[in-house]
Parts: C-alpha cells; structure tokens; sequence
C-alpha cells in the first residue's frame, strides 16, 4: 500500500443481496474511491451475529457478497477485501474500547432503539454493542475516512468520541475519522412505497432490485413501480415515485435530472418504465454474470479472502498492540 494516500475504511453486513439502492449509494462510491485512498473493505459478519440468522445462510450469504463486490469492481489487488472475523483484533479491540463506553450513550443510539423493537424478543448484548464493534472497524487502520450512509453517522459520531476519549486518557493513539456521506441522488426510494427507502429486508419483492435479479424480473418491477396519476415526467417533491424513477435513471446513465426530464417530455409513464428498467437491466446483467461466475470458483475467492485478512491482520494488530501496551497490559520482551 502506498503511504502519501489517505486510509479509507468501510464495510456492509452479508445480510441478504444487495440491491440497487446499495449499489447506486454505496458500492459504485467503494469502486470509484479505489484510487484516490487506500482502500479496506470488510464483509462485517460478526455485526450481522446481532439479529438472528440462519447459521448456513449467512455463511453463503458472506461469501457472496465477497463475490458481488469483485464483480462491482472492487479490485482485491488494489484494496484489501476480507472478513471481518477472519481478524480476531476487531473483537480485541471492541473488548478495550467497551471499557470506554457507556451504556447511557449506547442506549440511545437510534438504531438500536428501532432495532430493539423490530426484534423484541432478541434485545442482546451485541446489539447494544454493535456501534463498539464498528469503532474498532474503522480504528484498527486508522483510517481518514469513512463512506457510510447517513443512518450510520451516528455511530461514526460514537467512533469518534470514543477515539478522542481513549486519546485523552492514555496519550494520542488513534486517527479520529471524517464520515464520507454521498449525496442526495444516491437516496434510492422503494419502488412500492416511494416515501422509503429501498430495502432488501423489505417483504415485498416488487420494491427493491436485486443486484442478482434476471433481466426479465428488473424490468417486471419496473413496469410495476407505484407513481402517480398525473402523467408527466417531472422531478418533483409531490411526484415521489417518478422522481425516485428519474433519479434512478439519471444515476445509471450518469446524465442529471433536468436531461432526463427533457428526453423523456411528452413521453408517458408506460415508456418511461420500460426504458428505466431495460437501462437499470443492462447495468446489472454483467454484474449478475461476474458473481456466477465467480461463485463458481470457490478455490479463488478462498484466496482473496486469505490474502485480504493476512493484509488487514498485519495492519490491525500493530494498532492492537500498540493499544495493549498503553493500556498497560503486560507483554513479554520477545528475543530478536
Ligand atoms: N453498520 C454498517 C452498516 O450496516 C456496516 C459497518 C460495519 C460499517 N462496520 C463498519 C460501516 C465500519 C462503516 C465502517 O451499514
């Protein structure tokens, strides 16, 4: 890795296939930033321990989002790519930085308060504790910065107080980040209920667009997208739906709102559909392609993630150690 960059770290959680609203918000952003920083991508599947998961699923799950991020372009020769517990240091690390929080602060995150009633019967230690784990993330490689969506900045905001928090206490150690947020037309809307935002959790298949979904399915979505009846292709606060559609359209083909607006004027909504949805298909199809095929080659995505988490050990555990020491545990000197 090259030094006169800065350090960018993020991750996402093998949850279930990313869609089109993490690919437009989130995954294009990890593709473009690959040689401006010095990038560290982790697969966070120790987060992903803190709702209930089928144990087989988020195994597979895991190993294809390693899959979808290579074939998104995220190149595992110029970033680092690798599982979060393959490097035990970010459960070291979250033990140290656990002495440090406390539990009024973690409490009343918002997402731990929405996460505690939507799984009401799992209210566990590691959700309460899920923001603990993403400091040490991002503190283990010192990283400048970090791109997440504006629902994390919260616990961005935790990984900082916690980093000054340590700094003051035992001498300057660790880097205080800076959150990248990408902006606005990233928001990518459900395509059934245009006031939310597009999720993969959400039950009804017809809202959100896989990034694995065939062609003829991403078209059938489109085609069904809820708008309004008013006919006219126009981005527009009381016209969410087909904003959400002109914003998704501007954003595949890289042109702005105001052109796609006028190429499409005149045009009704039937057409428009269709074209948003052949577009957003051809987008994805090399996508689908890539992860099939390398799903089927078990043997190189093994090696991916080995040499990711023996790049990422190496630079997390001389943070570690450093850590270990100024909080006084004992070492042994070790014979050269
Ligand atoms: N919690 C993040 C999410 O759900 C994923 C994540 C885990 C993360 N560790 C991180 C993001 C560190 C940024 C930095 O989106």
């Amino acid at each position: 890795m090259q030094t006169d960059k800065k350090t960018l770290f993020s991750a996402a959680q093998p949850s279930g296939v990313p869609t089109l609203g993490n690919y437009l918000g989130a995954i294009k952003n990890w593709v473009m930033l690959q040689d401006e920083y010095n990038c560290i991508y982790s697969i966070a599947d120790l987060h992903c321990l803190t709702v209930r998961r089928e144990p087989k699923e988020l195994r597979a799950k895991s190993l294809e989002l390693l899959a979808l991020y290579i074939a998104c372009g995220v190149d595992p020769e110029k970033s680092c790519l690798f599982m979060q517990s393959h490097v035990p240091a970010h459960a070291e690390l979250t033990w140290i930085l656990n002495t440090l929080a406390y539990p009024g602060e973690l409490g009343r995150m918002t997402q731990f308060k929405d996460k505690s009633k939507k799984h009401a019967d799992n209210v566990n230690m590691g959700l309460m504790d899920y923001p603990v784990l993403m400091a040490a993330d991002i503190l283990l490689y010192g990283a400048d910065v970090v791109p997440i969506g504006v629902d994390q900045k919260q616990h961005l905001e935790l990984t900082r107080d916690l980093a000054i928090r340590f700094n003051n206490r035992y001498s300057e150690t660790f880097v205080v980040p800076e959150p990248i947020i990408p902006g606005i037309g990233a928001k990518i809307m459900s395509l059934q209920d245009p006031e939310r935002k597009m999720s993969k959790s959400d039950p009804n298949e017809n809202s959100y667009v896989s990034l694995l979904d065939d062609e003829e399915t991403v078209i059938r979505k489109f085609k069904r997208a809820v708008t309004d009846s008013d006919n006219s292709i126009r981005f527009s606060a009381d016209k969410p739906g087909i904003s959400n559609l002109i914003t998704i359209y501007s954003a595949v083909t890289g042109e702005n709102i105001s052109c796609t607006e006028e190429k499409f004027a005149g045009k009704g909504y039937g057409e428009f559909k269709i074209a948003v949805g052949e577009t957003v298909a051809a987008a994805i199809a090399p996508v689908r392609k890539k992860t099939l095929e390398l799903l089927s080659d078990k043997a190189y995505l093994d090696e991916v993630m080995k040499n990711g988490a023996d790049r990422a050990g190496y630079l997390a555990n001389k943070t570690l150690s450093k850590v270990y020491r100024k909080v006084g545990l004992y070492s042994p000197e070790r014979k050269k």
